[in-house]
């Protein structure tokens, strides 16, 4: 028999990290805007839930064009948010308590307000001019101006902004208030390393950087073949998705700065669901990151436009493909130490429950706990957006445009409505796609307990809360023992105890089954057996005969009323109900 495999240890592969959203987390001071001094009203509350490390979106000054990732002081936090000594303080108090902190690194591109584009705008001699990609525009065939090439940005039309002082265009692969900084100019890259320095020397132990792989452009920055005939601006990301200098500049960024810490480092890796492309960031060999954050999960209700897909409109998703892509990650290049990130909900994603489970009354609860169960039963670092705990789900479909805040879903209902394409567009179906996935979805307040605003501010909050905050809170959750906060509490600690279920192989037993997702976790002597329905209705699965599954104990279930607390020998088969999750051990 071969050995079997057996990845090295790290604290950071471990950890169960807590992503925050500042804006939304919770207010201390009553403007309606969540801030850091909330944050650390709330530190013994996520140490008790079994978070090791917090990761915050961004809460460096910024105009908030695209809610902070668009940075306009890299070294300085945003009034709205607090002070540097507010964030020393928070992070007295999460070293205080044995965790964590992350900051969200955004180098792909600044705001325009930043004191860098300030200068690169003023004049095309200024030193900064080649901070930015500027280039001059082309001309059409009737002499009007056009941008250089047909790139799409993400959020809006052109990926180009003309400007008029210096009679040239700016890159921007978000919206025109996000000018790309230029990683060819050696002098962008030191100023980046400047201020990771700044955070590493302040006391921050890891970064989550922000579409990392974006920061390297195709050279001559060409025209994109179309994909899209109708439209004049194309999905362009074959040209700027990991791009030919991208691990030039990744791994020197290892070697200047990363190497000379002991930190926790993930990489935002869109556009990319080939894990042979996403590789190179994360297998030790190579020396650039721990790991990276891939979306293919994440897209497979999102239908294919171009090369992209495109993330607010839905498609129907099945079992096959979901599973089909989790065990192939789980399974990718595990001898070489390729590390996966976990995880299923984030501030770009709308809430895992509407989505992957079923929100209603009767199944939200169930399907939530099967949910956490897949997270924490999979090999990698977890990561759980606030609020996937208390198993937090969409806003309703009543809900106008105007509570919709995010510029991409704005931009997105402004286009379409405008879009003219032979047939009439009928607004209703954009709000019913935005209802599932909107990014919006993530960002509503906090759910802390029944008072006004869920808890969250005692003034008016930024955006509006979720109407079911009444009955779905955490100070309810809190006082039962059989609530979706209480289950993910356990679970955690149980993935702790059990290091099977982080570092053990991922073998998956579903045998094709429509609703289950079956697998084996196995670490040395140790496995686990994790069985999950997906679907409202009970069933029998049964087992692969030929093996012997005496001596598994189950150690979580979903519907916490279990006595059959083994497989029986005598049988193969498990009975599971609606959304039932088990796990057992062996
Ligand atoms: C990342 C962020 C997202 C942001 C985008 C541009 O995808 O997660 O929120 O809009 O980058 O910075
Ligand atoms: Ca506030």
């Amino acid at each position: 028999m071969p050995t079997p495999f057996i990845p090295s240890r790290a604290w950071w592969k471990e950890a169960t990290i807590y992503q925050i959203y500042p804006i939304s987390f919770f207010d201390s001071n009553g403007d309606g805007i969540g801030d850091l001094n909330g944050i650390h009203a709330k530190l013994d509350y996520l140490k008790d839930l079994g978070v090791d490390i917090l990761w915050l979106s961004p809460i460096y000054r910024s105009p908030l064009a695209d809610m902070g990732y668009d940075i306009s002081d890299y070294r300085d936090i945003d009034p709205r948010y607090g002070t540097l000594a507010d964030w020393d303080n928070l992070l007295s108090g999460v070293h205080e308590r044995g965790m964590k902190l992350m900051m969200d690194l955004v180098v792909n591109h600044t705001s325009d307000e930043h004191q860098w584009f300030l200068d690169s705008r003023s004049s095309k001699s200024d030193p900064k001019r080649d901070w930015y990609i500027w280039r001059p525009p082309r001309y059409d065939n009737d002499g009007n101006r056009q941008p250089p090439n047909n790139w799409r940005s993400v959020f809006q039309g052109s990926a180009w902004e003309y400007d008029e002082k210096t009679e040239e265009y700016y890159l921007h692969l978000y919206v025109s208030k996000q000018p790309d900084l230029n990683w060819e100019n050696a002098d962008v890259r030191d100023a980046v390393w400047d201020l990771m320095r700044f955070w590493i020397d302040r006391g921050c132990d890891g970064f989550r950087m922000d579409v990392i792989n974006l920061l390297s452009k195709v050279e001559g920055l060409p025209d994109v073949p179309i994909t899209v005939p109708d439209e004049v601006y194309q999905p362009a990301s074959i040209y700027f998705a990991n791009g030919p200098k991208i691990h030039e500049y990744v791994k020197e960024m290892n070697k200047k700065v990363l190497s000379k810490y002991d930190l926790i480092t993930v990489g935002e890796t869109p556009f990319t669901h080939k894990a042979s492309e996403l590789d190179g960031y994360v297998l030790p060999s190579n020396n650039e990151l721990n790991m990276v954050f891939h979306f293919e999960l994440m897209d497979v209700d999102s239908p294919e436009e171009g090369q992209y897909r495109s993330p607010l409109k839905q498609k129907d998703w099945t079992l096959a493909e979901f599973r089909e892509i989790v065990v192939r990650w789980q399974n990718y290049k595990r001898e070489e130490g390729f590390w996966n990130s976990v995880f299923i909900e984030n501030h770009d994603h709308a809430r895992a429950v509407t989505r992957f489970g079923d929100d209603s009354e009767e199944w939200r609860a169930k399907s939530a706990k099967m949910l956490a169960i897949l997270e924490i039963s999979q090999s990698g670092t977890l990561y759980i957006y606030q609020g996937l705990e208390l198993g937090l789900r969409n806003f309703p479909r009543t809900w106008g445009i105007e509570e919709y805040k995010d510029i991409a879903t704005q931009n997105y209902y402004e286009k379409k409505e405008l879009l003219i394409d032979g047939e009439a567009v009928d607004m209703s179906d954009i709000l019913d796609d935005l209802q599932r996935k909107a990014r919006d979805q993530a960002r509503v307040p906090m759910q802390w307990d029944s008072s006004a605003h869920a808890g969250f501010t005692s003034g008016e909050p930024w955006m509006r809360v979720n109407g079911d905050y009444q009955t779905w809170n955490l100070a309810a959750q809190l006082k039962d023992n059989n609530s979706i906060h209480s289950f993910w509490k356990h679970a955690l600690k149980l993935r702790k105890a059990h290091e099977v279920l982080i570092y053990g192989d991922f073998s998956d037993i579903s045998n094709n089954h429509e609703q289950v997702f079956a697998y084996i976790r196995t670490l040395e002597n140790s496995s686990a057996l994790v069985v999950l329905n997906f679907k409202k209705t009970d069933l029998t699965f049964s087992l692969d005969s030929k093996s012997d599954w005496t001596g598994f104990r189950l150690i979580l279930g979903s519907y916490g009323d279990d006595e059959r607390d083994e497989i029986k020998v005598s049988s193969n088969d498990i009975r599971l109900r609606g959304f039932e999750g088990r796990v057992y051990i062996r």
